[in-house]
């Protein structure tokens, strides 16, 4: 049955995946955007967007104009956010407000008028560090990633000074908040499950990994690290690959992502549930780097391999997609090879400031890269 969907963060990124795919199958949908000036340098309706789609141009926090962007909504994709880890540790206060209380804005006014559903972007980084194996095949799962280990090295440690290895992270792990936005994120996502369920509506939370596509927003320095790889490699730049590039991260297809919100907004069994959401393959930041840069046609590029850790940054976090499969029959179908060559061309159509360099000084300046 054809229904209204209201997607907040509408414009952006992924946002913009899911209203196609909606408008698809016959919906309507209307994006509630407040077209900050980071995502969207024009400040503008971006041009990818559908033009089928009803933007509504607001900030989540106001109640008014959120209200308004609700009527005769029968569902809610929670897509608004400010999403940097590495900024939310210094823009503390903008951070938790937008994700937070603009989280907090909306079901205020969801209790007026109450969704059928309302599915939010959760994040893998509520996790903290993933789980780990240690050399004894012990699992460990409140691991706590020091500073650099004396050695050099920089995976997290066993009580014996042994490394110990990534092992994929099941839902059902400890959250372990270790920046700004995993806060915010565990908070809109509690927000969101204890909300629905109180106020008679089906709630759901996607717990995403690194999400990439055509469409990435190019010039936002605080984007994720493969729109910033493009970037530098656009510029004939290379890429800074932080600590020693072995971080180990699940680099998910925005079509893939598209999937998972369709099936958590439609399925029964997604009802007040947290689900993991990747690819299912986890590869080294620095691989990652070398193979985008070939993907480009500038193999000859080499990463900069900066020895620094970023403040907030997990080590290895990857996921375990057994209840994403099991119950809401996710399956992820993007070739990452594929899915790299396609983001190349796409990139290469578009236009984009350094502005890397810009924000490496912002965290620089506070302390936040050491
Ligand atoms: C990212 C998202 C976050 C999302 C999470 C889910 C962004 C800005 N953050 O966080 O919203 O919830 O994934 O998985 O999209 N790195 C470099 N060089 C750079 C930038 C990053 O080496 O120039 C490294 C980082 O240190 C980190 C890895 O790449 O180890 C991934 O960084 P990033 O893309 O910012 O993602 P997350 O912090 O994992």
């Amino acid at each position: 049955m054809a229904e209204t969907i209201l997607i907040t963060g509408g414009a952006g990124f992924v946002g913009r995946h899911v209203a196609k795919s909606l408008l698809e199958d016959g919906h309507r949908v209307r994006a509630f955007d407040s077209l900050i000036e980071q995502v969207h340098p024009a400040r503008a309706r971006p041009v990818e967007l559908d033009p089928e789609v009803e933007l509504v141009v607001g900030d989540i926090r106001d109640g008014d104009a959120l209200g308004r962007a609700l009527t005769g909504v029968d569902a809610v994709i929670h897509l608004a956010a400010e999403v940097g880890v590495g900024q939310s540790m210094y823009a503390v206060d903008r951070y938790t407000s937008v994700n937070d209380l603009g989280t907090a804005v909306l079901f205020q006014k969801l209790i007026d008028k109450p969704a059928r559903r309302v599915v939010v972007a959760s994040s893998m980084s509520v996790y903290g560090e993933g789980l780990y194996r240690t050399a004894d095949g012990v699992l460990m799962e409140d691991v706590v990633r020091g500073p650099r280990n004396p050695d050099g090295s920089w995976d997290p440690l066993d009580g014996e000074g042994r490394a110990m290895t990534p092992v994929p992270t099941p839902e059902t792990k400890r959250p372990a908040l270790k920046s700004v936005y995993a806060i915010n994120k565990f908070v809109q996502e509690r927000l969101t499950l204890t909300l629905t369920a109180q106020y008679g509506m089906e709630g759901a939370a996607l717990r995403l990994w690194n999400i990439y596509g055509p469409g990435q927003a190019l010039s936002n320095p605080y984007t994720g690290v493969l729109a910033i790889f493009a970037s530098r490699i656009m510029h004939g730049q290379a890429p800074m690959v932080f600590e020693d590039g072995r971080q180990r991260r699940d680099f998910v297809h925005v079509s893939d992502v598209v999937s998972a919100f369709r099936l958590a907004l439609e399925r029964p069994e997604a009802v007040g549930e947290t689900f993991n959401i990747g690819s299912g393959e986890d590869r080294s930041v620095e691989d990652v780097a070398r193979l985008q840069a070939a993907s480009m046609g500038r193999g000859d590029i080499e990463p900069n391999i900066t020895k620094q850790a970023r403040a907030g940054d997990i080590r290895h976090n990857i996921p375990d997609l057994t209840k994403a499969r099991t119950l809401l029959g996710y399956e992820p179908k993007q070739d990452f090879t594929r899915g790299l060559e396609e983001l190349a061309a796409w990139v290469a159509r578009q236009e984009s400031k350094d502005r890397v360099a810009e924000a490496r000084r912002e965290l620089e300046l506070r302390g936040l890269v050491a």
